[in-house]
């Protein structure tokens, strides 16, 4: 796995984070140092792929960068007729996604899609994956996401959305960012690091409350929705049609 070392020299101008070619190379091990429990939000896609799945419906990760929920979702899938859409707007992205599912992908088909998730037809769906994406969606686009994922899924179908969030009291958004930043100190990231990718994403990565997250579900028809995870500032939901 090539070691995450794109914020370690100090750079006196910080660009606008990107899922760039540099990104897609080092993508693995960033997103296991950098998210508490994302191996754990992986393992319970491909679980609740079992208990979700319905027999010749549709699967969608709806920005799959490297393809590892798509993965989990396919190791889930044991029932016949099924299909995954993995979807993602970055081609450097796609093209790592491609090569990992050919070699590890076994026995559903899978669909690479490289286009931005507003553009995607979601239909007959019974589970759908949005692990740590939504976020870097414009903000007045997201609900109209939702509605699309709620009006796409089958009854009785699963959405899992994971996210960065924010807390409305900023004493307690202070302590999960401190212990996030802990966390990621603890992963061998330097201090530098950690700040200089902070400002990278600030205008990038836009985080909700959960209070929106719920009102989202809410408003697009989901009448049972809740978390099943919180790891300091991320948390991963369940929304079932
Ligand atoms: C944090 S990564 C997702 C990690 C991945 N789901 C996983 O579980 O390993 C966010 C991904 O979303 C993609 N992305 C962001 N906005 C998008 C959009 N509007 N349409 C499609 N892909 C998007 C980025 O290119 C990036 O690969």
């Amino acid at each position: 796995m090539n070691k995450d070392k794109i914020f370690s020299k100090r750079n006196k101008k910080i660009d606008p984070f990107e899922f760039n070619a540099e990104v897609a190379d080092v993508f693995k091990d960033m997103l296991h140092r950098s998210i508490p429990s994302y191996l754990s939000t992986i393992e319970t896609i491909e679980s609740l792929t079992k208990q979700y799945i319905q027999p010749d419906s549709n699967c969608y990760d709806l920005g799959c960068s490297l393809g590892t929920a798509t993965l989990a979702i396919e190791k889930g899938i044991n029932v016949e007729g099924c299909k995954i859409f993995a979807v993602d707007k970055s081609q450097p992205m796609i093209n790592k996604c491609q090569t990992n599912i050919k070699n590890e992908a076994t026995h559903v088909p899978i669909e690479v899609i490289n286009d931005d998730i507003l553009n995607i037809e979601i239909s007959n769906a019974s589970v759908i994956v949005m692990n740590y994406t939504l976020q870097f969606i414009e903000k007045n686009k997201r609900q109209i996401i939702i509605n699309r994922i709620y009006n796409g899924l089958r009854d009785g179908g699963l959405f899992l959305l994971s996210e960065k969030i924010t807390n409305e009291n900023k004493i307690i958004r202070d302590q999960l960012t401190t212990l996030h930043h802990d966390f990621k100190h603890k992963n061998s990231y330097s201090h530098l690091e950690i700040s200089q990718k902070r400002a990278a994403l600030e205008e990038i990565l836009i985080c909700d409350d959960s209070t929106t997250h719920n009102l989202r579900f809410k408003k697009a028809g989901f009448k049972n929705f809740g978390l099943w995870m919180q790891h300091f500032n991320f948390a991963s939901y369940v929304a079932i049609k």
